[in-house]
């Protein structure tokens, strides 16, 4: 079944990376300029996309007004005829229809995608976390439709982990059955690199059935109060095959310090209007 919705969810309160996100979201902080949540967005678009849903929270209007029209800019780039910049704002503002949704509190990623059960209905649809910022020859999110379309099932994105790294991720116990290609047999949250059952984290990329909201309504909150989405998944493996697939890309976590940091020096020196000049300038720090 085509994949039509994208739930992209910006709830999350980033204390990562406070106090710059004390009254501004994260998912606005811009790689070189560009939000971060516009990557994501223009990702999920490049694949053939037709709806975003976003689910945010209190101080995330933001985000809101980034993909809207704004009235006043436009009136101003038009009176400087500034043309280039004009239509840029206006492409942002006509990418796709968008619809909003608050979590009232940040309950957990499971409980923000519960919210959307009732826009998404009885179809399978896709999540992107603007954490992970991916670049790639295919969308990462086209890559896994592509499997949702072989297997008609759940589909997570994953990459392989540094052991050392491996406590801060989703990990799942794979069966592999095809080129990067593997059956989810179990998956635990944040194991300790002894009990992780292999090096395949789970990365911010997923296309998920609608069953996964019965999954999410069985999943008990954890010791924090939160819903997490991996417990929900567990609960869905138990009524369906999920599988996995190691995506091809390199993948930013824009959602730490350093690498929002390195993300930021590798978009730049990409850019064919900055690359060569901050390459350059990058190549005579004495520091
Ligand atoms: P994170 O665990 O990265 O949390 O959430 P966070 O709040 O964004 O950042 P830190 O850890 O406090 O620095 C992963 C994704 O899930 C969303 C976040 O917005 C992020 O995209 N999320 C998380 C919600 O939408 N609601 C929640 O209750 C929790």
């Amino acid at each position: 079944m085509k994949i039509k919705k994208a739930v992209f969810p910006v709830a999350g309160l980033g204390t990562r990376f406070l106090p710059a996100t004390k009254a501004s979201p994260k998912e606005m902080m811009p790689l070189v300029d560009k939000p971060l949540i516009q990557y994501v967005v223009e990702e999920a678009i490049d694949a053939g996309i037709e709806e975003v849903i976003m689910i945010t929270g209190r101080g995330k209007n933001a985000i809101e007004d980034h993909f809207d029209i704004s009235f006043e800019l436009e009136h101003a780039l038009k009176g400087k005829n500034n043309n280039k910049m004009l239509e840029e704002v206006q492409r942002i503002s006509n990418l796709v229809d968008f619809w909003y949704i608050r979590q009232k509190e940040p309950l957990g990623l499971g409980h923000a995608i519960l919210r959307t059960k009732d826009l998404i209905g009885n179809e399978p649809f896709a999540v992107l976390l603007g954490d992970d910022i991916i670049h790639s020859e295919v969308p990462t999110i086209k890559q896994l439709m592509n499997i949702h379309e072989k297997y008609n099932a759940s589909v997570i994105a994953v990459e392989k982990v540094d052991k050392k790294d491996i406590s801060g991720y989703g990990v799942i116990e794979p069966k592999k059955l095809d080129d990067r290609v593997y059956q989810i047999m179990d998956m635990v949250e944040k194991p300790s690199p002894q009990d992780a059952p292999s090096d395949l984290a789970i990365i911010g990329r997923y296309i998920l059935t609608p069953e996964i909201f019965t999954a999410l309504e069985k999943t008990v909150p954890d010791k924090s109060g939160e819903i997490q989405l991996t417990y929900g998944l567990r609960h869905l493996l138990k009524q369906q095959v999920v599988y996995a697939y190691q995506f091809e890309g390199k993948r930013y976590d824009a959602g730490n310090k350093l690498g929002f940091l390195k993300a930021t020096v590798e978009f730049a020196l990409r850019r064919p209007d900055l690359g060569d000049k901050f390459r350059e300038y990058l190549k005579g720090l004495e520091l």
